[in-house]
């Protein structure tokens, strides 16, 4: 017996059932070098760092490869993003950055021995570990927020909206982005404010509107596009910049000054002729209580009200506006409090129509399909008619790290009381609603940690983009919700049982099993043990206290790396093992016949034979059940580590004349995010299978579908997420008791959310 003890808990209640591994990554097979690799100039191997793939060691840019993937194809991707560190990870994937950042520190260089999957003698990284590369260079100079350019002084960073601008004129520097070609287009068309957003976006404006407010400096962060060395912005953040001294004339509007704003200057009047039914109905002030106008659509300089009207129209709008000249707005109710303004401060003629009347500053000349207009009040706050034991609490800062954890985005449908149902369904006890459009879930405890506190009221003051006579909270502002009502009460059962440690174990177990003997037999992927280990063990419970006799090696003959076990209702309760990992290891049959007493070896081993029986498909991640009539049903897995599905199920063994395994469409259609599908016997003798986020009933001798069940809801922001894996959920029957009336419940739990769970990031041991 080897001793090499690593730390083995074994659970002080024992149960006899199986317990299958799912948190394996694919092996690593250890390779060396056998060629020098062929880099740039300068750049040279550092080592191995560790890598959370959570919060990156290299942010810069990245790309994957499952075939081609080697040191010199990442580190050249990297040169030309101008980057100064490449990191190669799990065979695959190449990182580039130009600083170590999220804590990557140096890592065992062992633990990167991936080969790459482009050439297998060159390392790539390994699970969670990245080969770095360096270029030798020093990093660029982290940009900042220029404090001024000439004249022009920053005034710091600005929430925007683009529903309804900060800055209320957009141009297109010309030349590379950045602060200084944007104030420049702002001084030559007149305007003394000037905004960068979003790395490329110039905004040019007279005055704040739309309650634009000051925020923390650090939400603008990202570089301009034509020089990283400057602060232009964020998403919806601006940074902005006052001009100190003299303009060289008033404001011209946005796209060159082409059209013929008349500015009061030219008669202008109402466009009649229009397209039934559409009609002029008034001059209405925008912009006293925020924009007027649920949706904007993009500066026109050529704009006329017939080119309004038919946009508005061709969204089944029922209500168009037109102001400054260049701008138009559709809905089907004003909102935010609009008031009727006099007809003649609506003077301004249309970019692309002099003599028509297109509104004026904070004016808007308004056209209607219905021959009239609803303006609806101010909104308020929602204090009533919400769900039972629901209140609000007030208007919540939020900040750069989200207050509350879950976020939805409901561009035009977002609802106080929708959002506190959506976060209640999921058991969250707090709710809030940001920006008019935001729904975020989250808990109590996570308002009082990590928000800063309540802010004015008046900070909560876009309406709900649903429900306009409601406030949804505002920029980086929550309108805040919360459950006081009863809970369910959870009661602490008399015995919780224990956890004690009862001796070292030998391996690192993937399936752990409780055989008739009172012995725990354990199965160990290959190569996760010490060198020489046979990957099975048996483990004699009544000798836990003397370590050299307590466990016996048995011998195992292929991979059982994501294989699947039961054991089988026969007199000596053989434990059956199959699947695996690669080539033959898949179509693995593997069977124990437990004997021995406490205190006494047992002298059977694991016996396979894949000549004489082996699976009718090779399966990786198959699931495996003993049917009502004692035969033992496999179903799903993949060809091998992310290969092609095998969607299909088969019995054991292959009668004379198969093979005979049947194809099911369900499970190719939810390839890769069904593997170990969730078996069960149902007291009707029916199967249960749940795969993915779906679950059906089979008849147990043809396999046709009985009945296809609901989908199991997702998160609280998707209803794509899965539970089986690589989403890492489980299942368990719960115990029927006398008289066995009562119906069956299944219990899943866990799971994921799609978009977290790509192919590889699940396999590479991305978990939520
Ligand atoms: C990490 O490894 C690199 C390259 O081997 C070495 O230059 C550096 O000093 C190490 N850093 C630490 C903190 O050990
Ligand atoms: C890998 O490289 C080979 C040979 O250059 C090429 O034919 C193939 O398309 C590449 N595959 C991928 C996935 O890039
Ligand atoms: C824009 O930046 C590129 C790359 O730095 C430079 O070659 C080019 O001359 C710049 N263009 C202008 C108009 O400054
Ligand atoms: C880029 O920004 C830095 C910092 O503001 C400035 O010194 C430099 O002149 C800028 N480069 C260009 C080409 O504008
Ligand atoms: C911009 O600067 C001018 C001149 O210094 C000053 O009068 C004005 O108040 C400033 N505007 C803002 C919004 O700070
Ligand atoms: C400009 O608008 C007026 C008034 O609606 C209309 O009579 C005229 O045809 C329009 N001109 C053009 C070129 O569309
Ligand atoms: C405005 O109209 C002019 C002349 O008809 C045309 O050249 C230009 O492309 C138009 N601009 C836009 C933004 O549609
Ligand atoms: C507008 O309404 C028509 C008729 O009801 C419908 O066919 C069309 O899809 C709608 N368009 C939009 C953009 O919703
Ligand atoms: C506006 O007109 C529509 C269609 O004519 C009608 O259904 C609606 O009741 C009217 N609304 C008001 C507030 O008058
Ligand atoms: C809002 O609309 C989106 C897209 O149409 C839809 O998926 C979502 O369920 C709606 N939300 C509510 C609360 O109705
Ligand atoms: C493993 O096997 C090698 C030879 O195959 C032997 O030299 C070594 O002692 C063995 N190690 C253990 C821990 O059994
Ligand atoms: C059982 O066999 C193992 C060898 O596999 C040996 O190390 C151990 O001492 C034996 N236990 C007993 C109780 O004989």
């Amino acid at each position: 017996m080897a001793s090499f003890p690593s730390s083995l808990l074994v659970l002080a209640l024992l149960a006899p059932n199986i317990i299958q591994a799912s948190h394996i990554s694919a092996p690593y097979v250890h390779r060396h070098h056998t060629r020098a690799l062929n880099l740039p100039q300068g750049w040279r191997a550092q080592g191995c760092i560790t890598d959370n793939p959570g919060a990156r060691s290299l942010t810069g840019s990245a790309f994957t490869d499952t075939v081609n993937m080697t040191v010199e194809s990442c580190v050249n991707f990297c040169v030309q993003g101008g980057f100064i560190f490449a990191g190669l990870e799990f065979s695959q994937e190449c990182y580039c950055g130009n600083n170590i950042v999220n804590g990557g520190t140096n890592a065992t260089a062992s633990d990167c021995n991936a080969p790459c999957k482009g050439d297998a003698t060159e390392e790539c990284g390994g699970n969670s570990r990245l080969s770095l590369f360096w270029s030798g260079q020093q990093p660029p100079p982290p940009p900042q927020t220029v404090p001024s350019v000439g004249l022009w002084k920053s005034l710091g960073c600005f929430s925007d909206n683009g529903g309804s601008r900060t800055l209320g004129n957009q141009f297109q520097p010309t030349g590379n982005f950045s602060v200084e070609t944007c104030t420049d287009t702002c001084f030559n068309n007149g305007y003394p404010l000037a905004g960068m957003e979003f790395a490329d976006e110039c905004y040019c404006d007279t005055d704040f509107r739309n309650g634009g407010a000051s925020t923390p400096l650090a939400d603008c962060n990202m570089p301009c596009a034509g020089n990283s060395s400057e602060f232009c912005g964020g998403p919806n953040r601006l940074n902005v910049y006052n001009f100190t001294g003299t303009l060289p004339h008033g404001p011209t509007p946005p796209a060159g000054g082409g059209g013929g704003g008349g500015g009061g200057g030219t008669p202008v009047f109402p466009a009649t002729d229009l397209p039934a039914p559409w009609e002029y109905a008034a001059c209405y002030v925008d912009g006293a209580h925020g924009r007027v106008f649920p949706n904007e659509l993009a500066d026109n300089s050529n704009l006329t009200i017939e080119s309004c009207i038919a946009s508005c129209s061709a969204q089944n709008f029922t209500l168009a506006g037109a102001e400054f000249s260049v701008q138009c707005f559709c809905g089907n109710t004003l909102i935010n409090g609009a008031t009727l303004g006099q007809e003649a401060d609506c003077n301004m003629g249309c970019g692309g129509n002099a003599t028509e009347a297109c509104g004026g500053p904070n004016r808007l000349s308004v056209y209607t399909a219905t021959g009239n207009v609803t303006a609806l009040p101010v909104p308020v706050t929602q204090n009533t008619s919400l769900p039972d034991g629901w209140s609000y609490q007030g208007c919540l800062q939020d900040g750069g790290t989200r207050v509350f954890p879950h976020q939805l985005n409901w561009v035009d449908n977002t609802t106080v009381v929708d959002c506190i149902n959506q976060c209640q369904a999921f058991g969250f006890p707090a709710a809030g609603l940001e920006f008019g459009n935001q729904c975020f879930c989250g808990d109590v405890s996570d308002a009082q940690t990590n928000s800063p506190g309540l802010a004015p009221e008046s900070d909560c003051s876009f309406p709900c983009s649903g429900d306009p006579i409601h406030l949804c909270g505002g920029p980086l502002r929550l309108g805040y919700y919360s459950f006081n009502g009863n809970l369910d009460v959870w009661h602490t059962p008399a015995n919780t049982g224990r956890y004690e440690f009862l001796i070292g174990g030998l391996v690192v177990p993937l399936v752990a099993t409780v055989g008739l003997n009172g012995k725990v037999n354990f199965l160990e992927k290959l190569g996760t043990g010490f060198p020489n280990s046979t990957g099975a063990y048996e483990l004699d419970l009544s000798l836990v206290d003397d370590f050299e006799h307590a466990w016996r090696e048995l011998h195992v003959h292929s991979d059982v790396f994501c294989s699947a076990s039961i054991i089988l209702p026969d007199k000596g309760a053989r434990q059956l093992n199959v699947g695996g990992w690669s080539l033959e290891s898949t179509f693995g049959v593997r069977l124990y016949t437990p004997n021995g007493t406490p205190g006494v070896n047992g002298t059977n081993d694991w016996e396979e034979n894949f000549n004489e029986l082996h699976l009718q498909q090779g399966r990786w991640y198959p699931s495996s059940l003993v049917m009502p009539n004692g035969s033992v049903l496999v179903v799903g897995g993949e060809e091998g580590s992310n290969g092609a599905p095998i969607p299909t199920l088969e019995i054991l063994p292959t009668p004379e004349g198969g093979p005979t395994y049947l194809f099911m469409d369900w499970l190719e259609r939810t390839d890769p995010n069904n593997l170990y599908p969730f078996l069960h016997v149902l007291p009707s003798g029916n199967i249960f299978v749940g795969y993915y986020n779906e679950a059906r009933i089979l008849n147990p001798k043809t396999f046709d579908t009985i009945k296809t069940l609901p989908n199991m809801p997702g998160s609280v922001t998707s209803f794509t997420g899965g539970r089986t894996y690589p989403m890492e959920g489980t299942a368990v029957l719960l115990p029927q008791r006398a008289p066995y009336t009562d119906p069956l419940e299944i219990l899943i739990c866990g799971g994921l959310r799609l978009w977290r769970c790509s192919r590889q990031l699940c396999h590479h041991g991305t978990r939520g």
